[in-house]
């Protein structure tokens, strides 16, 4: 049977951001040069893409909605995709005018490889696992030097995604931090990547990590269930 998830933004429809990581959001996205596309990689019922939008659209009003590009699978929660557009209309946005990318983050990576790669911010919020963190991480080749990229939940609560985001800096020396407000963490692309930000092999071993973290998870449960 599938399993249907629960969130408190289902209902709310508010950004998963607190108040302060939506203040520093906001002040990148303002700072960020406008030519760029906008991306939001995970966005759950839209609470945050909502701020984004309304954040670049008042300062910038003539900014075509089809600059941003939004992906998630869209089976999160039951009628995801629905309850992601009503918020949109409730906002005065038209979801119809966004790119809206359906599915695995990865396949649609793999998909548009000849897209170009104009993006001028990536916001990085889609499954915290380690094995998709480090595949969403490849999302940055497309980012153009001088794009800001963030992560949110980059704490020792969502290990995989600090793993990842710690690989990609220890590795890329044209990725520079900005700002870590609470669980969002700000980083600037500030020169063009020589290779590529994650290699296959990186990959292939976060992948295997991420496998074990997982079993670490599950027998620490086990364990806390029978009392030890
Ligand atoms: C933490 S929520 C996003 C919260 C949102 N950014 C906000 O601030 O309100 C994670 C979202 O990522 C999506 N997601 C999880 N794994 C994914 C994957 N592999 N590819 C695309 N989307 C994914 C889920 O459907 C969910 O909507």
């Amino acid at each position: 049977m599938k399993k249907t998830n629960t969130r408190e933004c289902m209902t709310n429809l508010q950004s998963e951001l607190t108040a302060n990581e939506l203040t520093l959001l906001k002040e990148k996205i303002l700072e960020s040069d406008h030519k760029g596309r906008i991306l939001e990689i995970g966005t759950a019922a839209g609470g945050t893409f909502v701020e984004m939008f309304n954040t670049l659209k008042e300062s910038q009003p003539e900014i075509a909605p089809n600059k941003f590009v939004v992906i998630d699978t869209f089976e999160y929660f039951t009628d995801h995709l629905g309850i992601w557009k009503s918020n949109l209309e409730k906002n005065s946005i038209n979801p119809d005018e966004i790119d809206i990318r359906k599915g695995d983050s990865y396949k649609i990576f793999k998909q548009t490889q000849n897209e170009k790669s104009d993006y001028s911010f990536i916001l990085v919020d889609a499954s915290h696992l380690l094995k998709n963190m480090i595949r969403d991480i490849r999302w940055l080749e497309r980012l153009k030097v001088g794009g800001i990229a963030a992560f949110h939940d980059y704490s020792t609560n969502f290990p995989g995604v600090q793993i990842a985001v710690n690989v990609l800096l220890k590795n890329n020396s044209n990725y520079k931090k900005v700002n870590l407000v609470e669980s969002l963490l700000v980083i600037e692309k500030t020169a063009e990547t020589t290779s590529r930000e994650i290699s296959c092999c990186q990959i292939f071993l976060y992948t295997v990590l991420s496998k074990l973290l997982d079993l670490k998870r599950s027998a620490k449960k086990r364990l806390k269930k029978i009392g030890l």
